[in-house]
């Protein structure tokens, strides 16, 4: 008999075998992302949640070199796997400033690190860039390749057609003042805490969040519900709407109970009409805090001027 069929493992145990057995890092939060995808089964022992050494293994074989041999049948055998950078953690490819903002169009950091800095191999004959030269990126949307050309001494232009990313990449490579910026961020706690305390919606996003963690466990258990719908056992659509509505009852009794302002006063602009009351506060600090850091800038350069 297969022994890998019978064998249980942990998430922590799972996660270790399954870094040995793909030879890269693969965390207990990556297991439990296959549990709760249904992509393996969950199993519990004792209260403890296992899986099944059998199930891990079908999936990653499903998976292992499939997306490399689908790339070579259509690019051919000119294709440099290891340019997808596939083996690499959402972790690495999101690196110091990379992380700031979750941009979805940006390049992995590390291929413009393949181009930009000194090496060469097989793939790359030769070095394009030395320290001091200036890369121009005409569409450098969150600015990966400028931060890249900063870290290795590389002088870098970005454009790009898209204000928001010029402001994304801007704020990732421009050069602060840490005394400020923790000056400012202590700042922030404070307003952040002070306003946390005199609402109630923390404890009413804490309760709303606990029930609807139970509520959603009794009615919508994971991964066994989704397998039930999957298999048309259930009707997700009819059984969803009606939950919904039983869940509301309650969401509605938790407004009541703490206070909550749903409506503002006014409904003139879309923040007025579309946010509650305590995010809307929320909003409007955020408004102040950004003016106060401009003033705080405005003098700083109109006194550096004067010097
Ligand atoms: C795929 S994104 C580039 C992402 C970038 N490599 C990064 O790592 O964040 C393409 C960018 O091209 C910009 N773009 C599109 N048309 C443009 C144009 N005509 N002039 C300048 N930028 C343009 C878009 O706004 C977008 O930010």
């Amino acid at each position: 008999m297969d022994n890998n069929r019978e064998k249980l493992m942990t998430i922590q145990e799972a996660s270790e075998w399954a870094s040995v057995y793909l030879d890269r890092e693969v965390t207990t939060s990556n297991i439990s992302y296959l549990i709760q995808y249904g992509r393996i089964r969950k199993m519990e022992n004792n209260g403890n949640t296992q899986v099944s050494k059998m199930d891990l293994i079908k999936y990653y074989e499903s998976y292992l070199g499939k997306r490399e041999i689908s790339w070579k049948k259509q690019l051919g055998n000119d294709l440099n796997w290891g340019l997808s950078f596939d083996h690499l953690r959402e972790a690495d490819t999101t690196k110091h400033v990379h992380r700031l903002h979750p941009y979805k169009g940006k390049f992995i950091p590390q291929l413009v690190e393949y181009f930009l800095d000194d090496h060469i191999d097989d793939y790359k004959g030769e070095v394009y860039f030395d320290r001091g030269d200036i890369v121009l990126d005409p569409f450098c949307g969150s600015g990966t390749t400028l931060v890249q050309a900063n870290e290795l001494g590389i002088h870098a232009i970005g454009i790009d057609i898209s204000e928001f990313n010029t402001f994304i990449s801007n704020a990732k490579i421009g050069r602060y003042d840490i005394q400020d910026i923790r000056y400012e961020t202590n700042r922030i706690l404070k307003v952040l805490n002070e306003m946390a305390k005199s609402s109630n919606i923390i404890k009413f996003e804490d309760e709303l969040s606990t029930l609807l963690s139970e509520f959603n466990n009794k009615y919508f258990p994971s991964p066994e519900y989704k397998r039930r719908v999957r298999n048309k056992e259930i009707d997700g659509k009819k059984y969803g709407e009606e939950k919904e509505k039983e869940f509301l009852s309650i969401y509605y009794g938790l407004i009541d109970k703490y206070g909550i302002k749903l409506k503002q006063d006014s409904d003139k602009t879309f923040l007025d009409k579309w946010y509650i009351k305590n995010v809307r506060q929320e909003i409007d600090m955020a408004f102040d805090l950004i003016r106060n850091i401009e003033n705080i800038q405005t003098k700083k350069i109109s006194s550096s001027n004067s010097k």
